[in-house]
């Protein structure tokens, strides 16, 4: 039994020494040293020595038992390094190095724009009306009709405006001015909302027209409201939206929908009013049309001008950021240029 036990050493020992990797060292572990292994077969057989021979043997098997623990332990904890150590390696990470650009999007200058309008406006007590109310693709009928726009106005031409394939009365809308009559369909009075949205008209393109831009409308209808209230609303919503420093000024205009009707401009900040390109030496820009809603149009949509009034208007988005933002070519907005984008 003596030179049984010698012989498993051996073997053992022979074997961890061509153990490869953990795996090997808990497989020679299992042969040897687990409840069924080689050892505890010997020593289950203890029990028909004599006594004498229990006491060697039964020694010499612990002995051999513990040796071999102790080398399966320092072979396991070898590869175990190893193997950490290799991982480790593997996974090491550099932070010193530089990180993989990862280009993010933003907000566009004109939705930022937008947004902005739309906030001011909400504080001013505005609320948005809902995009169902001001559809992109319109009727003749809101676009001009309801809008108490002559049968012969030029704005209906197809030189101005864009007619559609769908039916012979469908256009792309060229105002959001159909708005007002949406909501005022699906409202009484008071009302007192904005319509954001794109716009198109069949423009010759240059550094001041696109063939689509954008507006918000505005309609605020109730008793008693007064072009003193226009002036109130505009003037505190171009006080906010510009500063104070930026002059101003009303002029008179006309919209076949208002009446009376004005135009607002601010001074041009190309050229601080001295004339420029971007304003046809004039010194000023255009940035929104305005006025008295006119009583055939409220008429037509069932509210008595009698005992209703109400002002409209109509902002050009484009316009409001390039005054705001000194950008001197409208094409700038559109073509998607991330030079361009990137600054805002
Ligand atoms: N729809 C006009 C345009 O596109 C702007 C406008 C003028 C809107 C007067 C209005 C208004 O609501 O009252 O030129």
């Amino acid at each position: 039994m003596k030179e049984q036990l010698e012989k498993i050493y051996e073997s053992a020992v022979a074997e961890l020494q061509n153990a490869a990797s953990i795996n090997d060292v808990a497989q020679i572990r299992d042969t040897y040293l687990s409840r069924k292994g080689q050892l505890n077969e010997i020593k289950k057989g203890l029990k028909d020595l004599s006594d004498e021979d229990k006491k060697v043997v039964g020694s010499l098997a612990n002995q051999i038992s513990q040796k071999l623990e102790e080398a399966l332990r320092e072979k396991h904890e070898l590869f175990y390094k190893k193997e950490l150590d290799e991982k480790l390696a593997k996974e090491r990470i550099d932070v010193t190095l530089t990180g993989k650009y990862v280009p993010h999007g933003r907000i566009h200058p004109i939705t930022s724009t937008i947004n902005e309008i739309t906030t001011i406006f909400q504080t001013l007590g505005f609320s948005v009306v809902p995009s169902e109310l001001s559809p992109e693709v319109e009727t003749e009928y809101y676009n001009f009709d309801m809008l108490n726009v002559p049968k012969d106005h030029p704005a209906r031409d197809v030189q101005d405006t864009f007619y559609t394939s769908l039916a012979k009365n469908v256009v792309l809308r060229s105002q959001t001015s159909g708005a007002q009559i949406h909501a005022m369909e699906c409202q009484n009075p008071p009302i007192r909302v904005i319509a954001p949205g794109r716009v198109y008209r069949n423009e010759n393109i240059n550094a001041r027209k696109n063939n689509f831009f954008h507006q918000i409308e505005g309609l605020y209808v109730d008793k008693d409201i007064t072009f003193g209230d226009l002036k109130g609303v505009l003037n505190e919503f171009i006080r906010i939206y510009f500063g104070e420093s930026r002059p101003t000024r009303f002029r008179n205009s006309f919209f076949p929908f208002t009446e009376p009707s004005a135009e607002i401009d601010v001074q041009c900040i190309m050229c601080q009013g001295k004339g420029c390109r971007i304003c046809s030496g004039t010194g000023w820009l255009e940035i929104l049309g305005a006025g008295m809603v006119d009583p055939n149009v409220l008429r037509g949509v069932g509210i008595d001008p009698d005992v209703y009034s109400g002002f409209a208007f109509g902002m050009g988005v484009e316009r409001l950021a390039m005054l705001k933002y000194a950008i001197d070519d409208i094409r700038l907005f559109f073509n998607n240029d991330e030079r361009f984008l990137k600054q805002f």
